[in-house]
């Protein structure tokens, strides 16, 4: 019998491993190639990202259906603002719009919306709505949301380590006794499950400063499907695919098949 390793958390059967006929708990998408979709139809890169709502929204139902608890959605990444300024204006109008026109429809649909980022880059009027969509939203509970906007996943990392170092001086601590947990506490998305599966549409194989912390673990799938192609067809090829894999967290094969460990699960060890 192998007892549980370093920042591996027990947990009980029922919390167990995802088995291989499980869904995902928590998916996210790092939406790409909507300037080439439009670009392929003659038409401007912008009209690519507007017709990548509809893929979000066909995201957001699919996943509702499947009973995920999390979708975390790459709407804007911290380099992105280094894009045309013509591009950029179109984008946080966009965002605007999103929110205008379908907050109310996720609220109906039992859906919370959270978003994850640097938000104070963006303008009063954005950051205003952001807030009152995720304050009318807040204790919906089928589904979590959340739109990675101006996020990094380097700047996660070093907005959470801030604040473990913080939370070590107020409490008198030596920051040689910073842990992992420490940090992981105070990263965006700690209070969803662990990252399952991070899908990137668009061919391309990178993060891109994406969850960077949280993919440490997660199953990576990569489509050349353009995010305004991503249907229903397209996410339930990458569920499938993910249910295939054997997840093995450090252990051999066949520690996992003989259920030898107490648990492949990885998440860190909380205090
Ligand atoms: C992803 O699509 C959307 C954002 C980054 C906002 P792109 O705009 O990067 O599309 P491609 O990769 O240039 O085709
Ligand atoms: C990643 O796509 C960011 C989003 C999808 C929001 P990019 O198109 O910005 O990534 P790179 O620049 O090709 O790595
Ligand atoms: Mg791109």
């Amino acid at each position: 019998m192998i007892t549980r390793v370093d920042s591996v958390r027990p947990m009980t059967v029922e919390q167990n491993t995802l088995a291989s006929d499980q869904m995902p708990r928590h998916v996210a998408i790092i939406m790409d190639g909507n300037g080439r979709w439009a670009q392929q139809r003659g038409k401007p890169r912008v009209w690519g990202h507007k017709n990548g709502v509809e893929s979000v929204r066909r995201a957001v139902s699919f996943c509702r259906q499947k009973g995920i608890a999390s979708l975390t959605l790459f709407a804007f990444s911290s380099e992105n603002w280094r894009r045309p300024e013509g591009e950029v204006s179109t984008l946080m109008e966009l965002f605007i719009l999103v929110l205008n026109n379908e907050v109310k429809k996720l609220n109906r649909n039992d859906v919370r919306l959270k978003v994850v980022g640097d938000t104070s880059r963006f303008s009063d009027k954005l950051q205003a709505k952001i807030q009152k969509a995720e304050e009318l939203t807040k204790n919906n509970t089928a589904l979590v949301l959340n739109i990675a906007a101006n996020y990094g996943g380097r700047w996660d990392i070093a907005q959470a380590a801030r604040k473990a170092a913080q939370d070590s001086i107020d409490n008198n601590e030596c920051v040689d006794n910073i842990s992992e947990a420490a940090i992981d506490k105070h990263m965006c998305l700690a209070d969803q499950p662990p990252l399952d599966l991070l899908i990137r549409t668009g061919g391309d194989f990178r993060i891109s400063n994406f969850l960077i912390w949280q993919a440490a673990y997660a199953e990576l799938y990569f489509t050349d499907v353009l995010w305004p192609d991503f249907d229903e067809t397209a996410f339930t090829e990458a569920v499938g695919a993910f249910v295939e894999r054997e997840r093995r967290f450090g252990f051999t094969g066949e520690q996992i098949k003989n259920q030898t460990v107490t648990s492949p699960c990885p998440i860190i060890e909380q205090e």
